[in-house]
């Protein structure tokens, strides 16, 4: 075996990416490193640190044989010399730009550690998602030393969706690769697409310039954050005017120029990227001058914000304007299905504002109660965690969907009815129980974008 790939990180994304890579490309040795040991310890156990359906057999099938996860950051980068770069790259909360700009600390750490242990020249690719122009930045540090050894900086960003990752990175609408328009640029290029091409039609591996690349990221992200911002604005209006927001999504998207994807009403959006990737676009438009482009972007955070306080406030109104003293349960806490992920998760939000009006709230999820027990650790209020969605409805007064889980559809909500207090109430973030069935128990029922099904007189 003489093709080695080393990818720092081992997150979300670099995780799932190189065990796909290692499962396609059984001729290539994989290292995945991280400093966090853990993490590692965890990849290296029956019990992975994320959990993304497909993932276990993946990781089953290859580690051990051409899948390795180490802590040996700096050994690595010695021996390999094809090197992934999937590290964090959160949002800044110091300094200029924060809150908005990405915060790079861990990028530049990386990008000065591979300098200081390389013994000949390398490829370096950027998975993390980075500001436009970062490369630049990278290619300066790592070239900023004259010892023969060269660096070649790529933009390969990673468009996998959690919860659907393994899918995703097996049938990619596209894969994309930046290089420099040089022939070391356009070599270093052709070394990364040959791994790909293993299982990806040649004609769905697409080559920009660097900068295109970046940008493409933070861009798709942003179109597909406004089309979720765009229809639940759509659903504040359906609720006033006996519009059904599915209805209407169903209608638009019809149109093929439009698609019917992505036009769920929910809740509201999460995920570490939509908000984060959102802010960076505003933060790089801002810093160019670009006021009006940068005022445009930022206010599909601000209707992710409206949407969510907006549930709260149904709520409220809804149930006698009190909720000091009520029992709530949260049916789900991730911020999608099939992830234990709760990074920027709506819920996170919503059970703040709730303790915020004194209720008590009962989180219940089916893979997301750790993560839901540290977000809200520092949170004033009274938070229970149940992982039976039947105890955690026992004796509350509302039950508030969160997640689109499979498992929310399907359970027996009479028997739940029967054991939370009178009156008893729906409100669902995710438009995913059927409402007439549930009014028709006697639930009290809101939906999101639909008229509510109640059994007061108006
Ligand atoms: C997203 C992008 O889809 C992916 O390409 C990129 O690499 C990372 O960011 P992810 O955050 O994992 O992926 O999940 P995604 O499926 O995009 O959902 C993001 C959020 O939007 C979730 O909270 C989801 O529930 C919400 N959503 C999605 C809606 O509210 N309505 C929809 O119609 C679709
Ligand atoms: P993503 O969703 O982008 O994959 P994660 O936060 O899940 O982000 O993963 C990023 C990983 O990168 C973490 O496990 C973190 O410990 C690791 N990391 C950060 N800095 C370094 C570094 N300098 N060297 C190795 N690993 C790092």
């Amino acid at each position: 075996m003489n093709k080695t790939i080393l990818c720092i990180g081992a997150g979300y994304v670099g995780g799932p990416t190189m065990a796909m890579i290692a499962s396609k490309c059984p001729d290539y040795r994989i290292t995945v490193v991280d400093i966090n040991p853990q993490r590692i310890a965890a990849w290296n156990s029956d019990d992975l640190p994320i959990y993304e359906p497909g993932l276990d057999d993946l990781v089953r099938e290859t580690r051990g044989k051409n899948l390795f996860f180490s802590t040996d950051v700096e050994g690595a980068i010695r021996d390999n010399d094809i090197i992934f770069v999937s590290v964090n790259t959160p949002t800044k909360t110091f300094g200029a730009g924060a809150g908005m700009a990405a915060d790079l600390q861990y990028w530049e750490k990386t990008a000065r550690q591979i300098l200081e242990n390389a013994q000949s020249s390398k490829i370096v690719i950027e998975k993390s998602t980075l500001p436009v122009r970062t490369a630049l930045a990278m290619e300066r540090i790592l070239n900023s030393q004259a010892n023969g050894i060269s660096f070649d900086v790529l933009s390969n960003p990673e468009f996998l969706a959690e919860g659907s990752a393994i899918w995703d990175m097996e049938n990619p609408d596209r894969v994309l690769i930046g290089s420099r328009e040089t022939d070391r640029g356009r070599q270093a290029r052709n070394a990364i697409l040959e791994i790909y091409a293993r299982w990806i039609p040649r004609e769905r591996i697409l080559t920009t310039n660097i900068w295109s690349s970046e940008l493409s990221k933070l861009v798709a992200n942003a179109f597909l954050a406004q089309r979720i911002s765009s229809i639940n604005t759509i659903s504040a209006l359906c609720e006033k005017t006996e519009a059904d927001v599915a209805e209407v999504a169903r209608a638009v998207g019809m149109d093929s120029r439009i698609g019917a994807k992505f036009l769920n009403a929910s809740v509201g959006f999460g995920g570490s990227c939509f908000k984060k990737d959102i802010l960076n676009l505003v933060y790089l438009c801002r810093f160019y001058g670009l006021e009006e482009v940068a005022d445009y972007w930022e206010r599909v955070v601000g209707i992710n914000v409206y949407q969510q306080e907006r549930f709260i406030m149904s709520m409220l109104t809804a149930m006698f304007n009190t909720l000091a003293g009520k029992r709530i349960c949260l049916l789900g806490f991730a911020f999608k299905a099939n992830t234990g992920d709760t990074r920027e998760s709506p819920a996170i939000f919503i059970a703040r504002r709730l303790a915020e009006e004194h209720a008590e709230v009962v989180i219940s999820d089916p893979k997301a109660l750790g993560n839901a027990r540290l977000d809200l650790a520092k949170i004033d209020g009274v938070f229970h965690y149940r992982e039976d969605p039947y105890e955690a409805a026992k004796g509350c007064h509302a039950l508030a969907v969160m997640t689109e889980w499979d498992l929310y559809r399907s359970l027996d909500y009479e028997k739940i009815y029967e054991q939370m207090d009178k009156p008893a109430f729906i409100f669902d973030g995710r438009n995913i129980l059927d409402h007439k069935r549930c009014f028709e128990i006697g639930f009290n029922v809101y939906p999101i974008g639909k008229p509510p099904l109640t059994h007061f007189e108006v």
